[in-house]
């Protein structure tokens, strides 16, 4: 064999590696962020915020399923900083998670380039950083991916699309924040609500015509409400899922969660309120925006739209009622109800209890008694490069248990495809929002009071939806179904900003012993090394 021929074959081979690898057919979409601090004064005082390319909130991501995105994020902070892709699913590839578990954070000054695909994705998500208590400061936005010609999407075209980060907000910089969490505090009442970090955002329509409305709660702890005066709302998807296109008056929208609603502008031509006001709070704190018919000469007036009052059982009710539309079509062309996950048995279940304990006179948050401690090792390189020490897979109980609350580097060992029901117990007064990444799971039931094994019978084991983030409200439980096929080192967190920070968080390791490019990808050449991963080749 000549040289060049066999040139020619290496080549080849390696072509059709990195095709396998990322489809060279779906296109590239390349970015540069940098992280800056900057100030801005939403509540009329001068804070400190950070940045995205000189902005606040950052750029809206609007990109299309399966698109590859590289993206180069430059940290100019003064602390490490990772955004994470909200709700985006990382298949195979929890290397581009953004968490502390599976990438080390950016050091000043320096940079990483993300790669990842919104593979067979669609919908509205969003991204954040991951990194201390950042969030409070901004460097959060909208990530919308936006279907293929290819795939029909169950409603008509809107005359146009809006994004809303909606969010709780405070004055105190996220230093003082975390400074005080550090020192044992809990989080205070935030000062306000923002819409788009704003208090007067306005969105224009004209008359007659429907527009999307993708809502975001990216605040750090509390429930919102959402309503438009004098409007109705069509809810046609959430996190991913084409629902069924019930009409709402108010929508409950949690930490971490996304909603896209069309709003039909059929009512004379003036300006209208938008609100997003706290749920289950002694205090009501509201934000209000202005819904601007193009044609209005008429400045927003009347009172703001009634939300519903304290109502957890509403709440709880309406939640019931975001249901999937089986018909519907879903990222890829099939309909989203082909794959029937009410008649597969589980193998496991886990019951996930939060508690927030005491530890030394500090506030901690604990899930199964433990606190989880972040590494100085992304467990996900421990993990690559077999350093021991870092985490262990007896950490944490798949079920709660009486006895002491302990710190620990939190792992729960699964195994890849097995299909898992997932029930978190909250026994506590407050409010929780619970998150997986690298996945969205069919949340089958919310109950009242403690779970048992005839709460299954209430399971909506037809069409329940698939989302990312789960609310679960005081003294009751909520139980979702996953179905465990995408390996990787995963992120089980409390979207409660403050409540993840002080421990309650682990990872989901979904394992095989089969190594298998078809199962993961390969550790990313340019992987930032940190703690005792230095000195590794990835
Ligand atoms: C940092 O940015 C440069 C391009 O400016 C890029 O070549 C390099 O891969 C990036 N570093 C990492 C760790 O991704
Ligand atoms: C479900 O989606 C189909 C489109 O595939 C649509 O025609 C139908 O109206 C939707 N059903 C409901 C109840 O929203």
């Amino acid at each position: 064999m000549g040289k060049t021929v066999l040139l020619h074959l290496i080549c080849g081979v390696l072509a059709v590696l990195s095709v396998s690898l990322v489809k060279a057919d779906d296109p590239y979409r390349y970015y540069t962020w940098t992280v800056t601090y900057g100030t801005v004064s939403p509540l009329g005082v001068p804070q400190q915020v950070i940045l995205i390319n000189g902005q606040f909130p950052g750029p809206t991501l609007d990109v299309v399923t399966n698109d590859n995105m590289i993206l180069n994020l430059i940290n100019k902070l003064d602390e490490p900083f990772l955004l994470t892709w909200n709700g985006i699913k990382q298949r195979k590839n929890s290397w581009q998670d953004g968490v502390l578990g599976t990438n080390c954070p950016i050091p000043p000054n320096s940079n990483y380039t993300y790669k990842f695909q919104t593979k067979d994705q669609i919908g509205t998500f969003t991204y954040f950083p991951s990194t201390l208590m950042h969030k409070a400061a901004g460097g959060f936005g909208g990530l919308n991916v936006y279907e293929r010609p290819s795939i029909p999407i169950p409603f008509p075209t809107p005359d146009g699309d809006f994004t809303l980060l909606i969010g709780d907000w405070y004055k105190t910089d996220h230093k003082t924040l975390q400074q005080s969490l550090d020192s044992g505090k809990s989080l205070p009442f935030p000062d306000s609500v923002l819409i788009n970090g704003q208090k007067q955002s306005s969105f224009s329509g004209d008359q007659g015509k429907t527009y999307m409305f993708r809502i975001s709660n990216v605040g750090l702890s509390t429930s919102l409400n959402f309503r438009i005066q004098g409007h109705k709302m069509k809810l046609v998807e959430v996190e991913g899922s084409h629902t069924i296109q019930n009409i709402y008056d108010s929508l409950d929208v949690h930490v971490g969660q996304s909603v896209a609603v069309l709003v039909t502008l059929d009512q004379p031509p003036k300006d209208y309120y938008i609100v997003a006001s706290t749920r289950f709070t002694k205090a009501v704190l509201t934000a209000t925006a202005v819904l601007h018919y193009s044609k209005s000469q008429t400045p927003v007036s009347g009172p703001l739209p009634a939300g519903p009052t304290y109502q957890l059982h509403w709440s709880m009710q309406q939640a019931r009622t975001f249901r999937w539309n089986l018909t519907a079509s879903a990222a890829r062309p099939n309909p989203q109800g082909s794959y029937h996950y009410g008649k597969i048995t589980t193998s496991k279940t886990i019951v996930l209890a939060n508690s927030a304990p005491l530890i030394n006179g500090k506030q901690r948050y604990a899930v199964n008694r433990v606190s989880y401690v972040n590494s100085d090792t992304p467990l996900k390189l421990a993990d690559y490069f077999n350093i021991p020490g870092i985490f262990s897979l007896d950490s944490i109980q798949s079920l709660p248990s009486e006895g002491p609350i302990s710190l620990a580097t939190s792992v729960m060992p699964t195994s890849l495809h097995d299909f898992i029901e997932v029930v978190f117990q909250n026994n506590e007064k407050t409010m929780q929002s619970w998150h997986l990444d690298g996945y969205d799971f069919w949340v089958v039931g919310y109950g009242s009071g403690q779970w048992t094994p005839a709460g299954r019978k209430s399971y909506n084991l037809v069409d329940a939806l698939t989302r990312h983030t789960a609310q679960v409200y005081p003294n009751s439980w909520t139980a979702i179904l996953v179905s465990l096929d995408n390996q990787g080192m995963w992120n089980m967190r409390s979207a409660i900003w403050d409540r993840q920070y002080l421990g309650q968080q682990f990872y989901l390791r979904v394992w095989t012993s089969t190594h298998s490019l078809a199962n993961e990808y390969n550790i990313p050449p340019n992987a930032l090394l940190c703690g005792k991963a230095v000195g590794q080749h990835p």
